[in-house]
């Protein structure tokens, strides 16, 4: 940052390091003054934990129309196709793109692009860094960000809520201004003023006891945005990975889907391979028709996990293809080459999120968002994999293409916004509080709002995430900040969310399966699920 005014009064504040909130934050830095907070160090995203890859058409064989084709069909009729096309269209760019900012991808002996194959592609299509390609994204963008002289970089910076300009009682349209954000190290909550706000925050799988998520996922971007009164839409479709690994020290380590592009099978405990009974794709079929047949052959046959078999590749191609994946499962007890791996789905991706339009901005004016954190009309119902770091970057661009465009029109936020109060807010006496709710909340979400829900565990769950409001409200209000309880007001508000859009889609589409409603009605529910602060029957939290 060069000499001037303080990191807390910026241009653009972007909030979260993850591959959306970078790159905006390159493109917005050659504008004006940037800052970027972070919860805790800067590579703790989602994206340095994506495997996958990034899913473009750029093969000879391979088409935009093919790749649109895809998404729509795993999209299950909720795609808006116009975004679609806007994002599968600029595949060939993004990744050069990438590649201009340091990103390595595995290339072939000839020179091409070695390209893997995932869920619900109809060819090979995602460019990848051996089994860590987000750890490659994030690596040379944060080395871009760090030398950039126009970019504050702030770790250990958790946003607590959005500074609107409604929030500050001015007349007009609801307009970001900024956002109040609490320094952990010091304890204190600073006013973070801008003229452009970008939420990059990411998702919300902490919200379910089994996620392959980071511990940051706590949908803090969702759950601000919604009390800022920002549309969100599409919360009841969270995406279920199918395979994460069953072993209690694991915390859901991921087993990368193209793990079964490059020819893994899933097999029962018995050893049947059992796919080919629920989709002519076998075990490439899209993520919900897996993630919901394991859970099929769980239930029946009790079994705990159920396992995936890559030995037909042998040791050598293992470790080249997937270093770490391979590492990590020896260290656990379990040598890939030799035999199946047991597996089960987790929480993964979360396909609603913050509406925005194509220039990836909200419907609080100067508020942008990209990334998980959104619902764009990419991903519809399900998202197709290795979609969602090509969404990240295409809205990100678009977001800063017409941010930038109209920073000179913006004038400097007021100064008169309210310092955050704590009140006669006391330290936190008793951190049990927190983690007990933040364990009910996951609990219940994964029992009632999981892979296969109903009616009455949809009403159960609603009736839990109810009485928890109450008792986390008054939790947060008496007692001083904390990043604990930021994040499980948070967390309840996207679990009431997740269970509110779920009990309002009575039929069953995409990742969404009500055995209630187990058939998809479009007569009724060809639509997005809305979901406003100003809608709500009573106040809201
Ligand atoms: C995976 O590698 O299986 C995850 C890819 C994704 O979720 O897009």
């Amino acid at each position: 940052m060069p000499p001037g005014p303080h990191p807390r009064e910026v241009d653009f504040l972007v909030l979260g390091s993850g591959i959306a909130g970078l790159f905006f934050a390159l493109q917005a830095a050659e504008h004006g003054r940037v800052a970027v907070i972070t919860k805790k160090r800067a590579a703790d995203s989602a994206t340095n934990f994506a495997q996958g890859g990034v899913a473009a058409a750029v093969a000879g064989s391979d088409s935009v129309e093919a790749h649109l084709r895809d998404t729509l069909e795993a999209g299950a009729g909720l795609c808006r196709e116009e975004v679609v096309r806007f994002v599968v269209e600029r595949g060939a760019h993004t990744i050069e793109a990438l590649r201009k900012l340091g990103v390595e991808f595995d290339l072939e002996a000839g020179g091409g692009f070695a390209l893997g194959r995932e869920g619900g592609h109809s060819q090979r299509r995602v460019l990848h860094n051996r089994d860590a390609t987000g750890r490659e994204i994030e690596r040379a963008l944060l080395a871009r960000i760090r030398a950039h002289p126009n970019v504050a970089l702030l770790e250990n910076h958790y946003a607590v809520d959005l500074l609107t300009s409604a929030r500050a009682g001015q007349p007009g349209a609801n307009r970001a201004l900024g956002a109040y954000v609490l320094d952990s190290r010091r304890g204190a909550v600073h006013r973070f003023r801008a003229r452009i706000t970008f939420l990059a925050t990411g998702g919300a799988g902490k919200v379910y006891l089994y996620t392959s998520n980071p511990d940051i996922a706590s949908g803090d971007g969702i759950a601000m945005a919604y009390r800022a009164g920002a549309t969100l839409a599409n919360m009841e479709f969270f995406q279920f990975h199918p395979t994460c690994l069953y072993h209690p020290q694991a915390k859901s380590f991921l087993i990368s889907e193209a793990v079964r592009g490059e020819g893994g099978v899933l097999r029962s405990a018995l050893g049947e391979a059992f796919m080919a009974r629920y989709h002519p794709m076998a075990d490439l079929a899209p993520r919900d028709i897996v993630a919901r047949a394991i859970d099929t052959e769980l239930k029946q046959s009790g079994a705990d996990a159920v396992f995936l078999d890559i030995r037909a590749r042998g040791a050598d191609f293992l470790q080249q293809r997937f270093p770490n994946i391979y590492r990590r499962c020896l260290e656990l007890g379990f040598d890939m080459a030799r035999e199946p791996v047991p597996v089960v789905p987790a929480a993964h991706y979360c396909c609603g999120g913050v509406v925005t339009n194509l220039c990836g901005e909200t419907d609080i004016e100067n508020l942008f968002a990209a990334g998980e954190v959104t619902c764009s009309g990419l991903h519809g119902a399900n998202r197709l994999a290795s979609n969602s770091l090509l969404e990240g970057v295409v809205f990100a661009e678009a977001a800063a293409r017409e941010a930038c465009a109209r920073l000179p029109e913006l004038p400097p936020p007021p100064q008169n916004i309210e310092p955050w109060r704590d009140g006669d807010a006391e330290e936190p006496s008793e951190a049990v509080v927190i983690t007990q709710n933040w364990d009910e909340i996951r609990r219940f979400m994964w029992n009632y709002v999981g892979i296969v829900r109903s009616d009455k565990r949809l009403a159960r769950a609603r009736r839990r995430a109810l009485a928890l409001r109450g008792e986390i409200d008054e939790y947060y209000w008496n007692f001083r900040l904390a990043p604990g309880l930021i994040e499980l007001r948070n967390l309840a508000l996207v679990a009431r969310l997740t269970i509110e859009g779920a009990m309002q889609r009575r039929e069953s589409r995409g990742l969404h399966y009500n055995l209630d409603h187990p058939q998809r009605d479009d007569a009724n529910f060809c639509r997005d699920t809305l979901l406003r602060k100003s809608s709500e029957p009573r106040p809201g939290n």
